[in-house]
């Protein structure tokens, strides 16, 4: 009972309070409905500025979701072409390579092959500046690979195969012609200057494998890879085509491993107008008369050498030759007419 009288007082107090306060407030109720109206504007006003950023964010990461989107399929489309200009990183990796490993885009060759020889034929178009070749690259597998990664710039590459030739230890395919691998596809990577192949099976250890790639170009008057010349002799403009290689313009010639570290042999065959002369680094093994009056000169295999100081020219130029004492071939070549 104590508390019930207790709690009444209270109220009677409170109650006493309010009255008093009552007096002073009653004056201006207005204010009071004002002030409760101001808050209410503040509050809508806060929970619709909440609401916008709400809507704003989920726009900005709907928008950002849609620019991902574009993002990785122009990278896809751009990587599924046959010639890759796109420099960026795929998120999702290149197709048909499930790893996610592109040794293509580093600036170095990955290591995992290695070649012991190249058999190159090139054909020389002196009337319109262009050649064809074929070369042929007999590859040692050091690590599994599924991707055969060379050289080689502004050359079109036209054919390529790849046959397993059998044990490093030069053991003949027991198969001819079933040891043909197959080529998923290959493509140009022109910004670090290779070639890739990609195989459907892996490339196994010790075991040798022969590529064989055609291929053609213009011959271009830079003084890079194979180019071509001119001089003046009676009054006549003659033209003839040559070789830089040093530093890393073999590529411009032939699809090769063009680091010194891969050392391997050459077989340098030229097939040419007959009213020129082919030079290479060996010593002419053979000259073939072919069907359409062009000349095949074919040069011996060179000693195991990095690919810059392979060299060969296409020239009509008048020489003058002798043999030394000790038997050695010593040949003076020049532009003039006569020695
Ligand atoms: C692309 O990937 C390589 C290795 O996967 C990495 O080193 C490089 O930084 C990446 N580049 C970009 C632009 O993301
Ligand atoms: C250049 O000439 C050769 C033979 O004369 C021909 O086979 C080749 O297609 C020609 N190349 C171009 C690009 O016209
Ligand atoms: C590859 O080239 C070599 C040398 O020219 C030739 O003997 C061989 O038959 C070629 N292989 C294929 C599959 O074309
Ligand atoms: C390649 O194989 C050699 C042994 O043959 C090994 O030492 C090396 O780590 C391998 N490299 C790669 C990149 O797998
Ligand atoms: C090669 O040189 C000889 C002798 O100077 C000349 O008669 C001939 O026309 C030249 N041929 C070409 C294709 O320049």
């Amino acid at each position: 009972m104590g508390l019930n009288d207790s709690s009444p007082g209270a109220m009677r107090n409170g109650r006493g309070l309010s009255d008093q306060w009552a007096e002073t407030v009653v004056v201006r109720p207005r204010t009071t409905e004002r002030h409760i109206t101001v808050h209410k504007r503040l509050v809508l006003g806060f929970a619709l500025s909440i609401l916008t950023l709400i809507i704003v964010t989920a726009l900005a990461v709907v928008l950002s979701v849609r620019f991902e989107d574009c993002g990785s399929r122009d990278v896809a489309t751009g990587e599924s072409g046959s010639r890759g200009s796109t420099k960026l990183n795929g998120s999702k990796g290149e197709r048909g390579d499930e790893e996610g490993v592109q040794p293509w885009r580093n600036l170095r060759l990955p290591g995992t092959l290695r070649p012991r020889h190249y058999d190159l034929r090139i054909a020389v178009y002196m009337d319109n500046f262009t050649f064809s070749g074929e070369v042929s690259i007999e590859l040692e597998c050091i690590n599994a690979t599924r991707f055969i990664v060379l050289h080689s710039d502004r050359l079109e590459v036209d054919r390529v195969s790849v046959t397993a030739e059998g044990g490093a230890n030069g053991r003949p395919a027991n198969r001819p012609g079933g040891g043909a691998m197959r080529i998923h596809r290959h493509f140009p990577h022109p910004t670090t200057q290779m070639h890739v192949v990609v195989l459907h099976r892996e490339l196994k250890p010790l075991r040798v494998y022969r590529l064989n790639v055609s291929f053609e170009a213009a011959i271009e008057d830079e003084l890079l890879g194979f180019f071509r010349s001119s001089y003046t002799l009676h009054r006549e403009k003659r033209f003839l085509a040559l070789t830089q290689f040093s530093p890393i313009h073999a590529r411009k010639a032939f699809p090769c491993f063009d680091e010194p570290v891969y050392k391997a042999t050459f077989s340098v065959a030229l097939r040419h107008d007959a009213r020129y002369a082919a030079l290479s680094n060996m010593p002419e093994e053979r000259r073939v008369l072919e069907e359409d009056a062009s000349v095949t000169t074919r040069f011996s295999r060179t000693p195991r050498m990095s690919t810059y100081y392979l060299a060969w020219a296409v020239c009509n130029f008048t020489f003058r030759e002798t043999t030394s004492d000790t038997g050695v071939t010593v040949s003076e070549r020049t532009t003039l007419g006569a020695l």
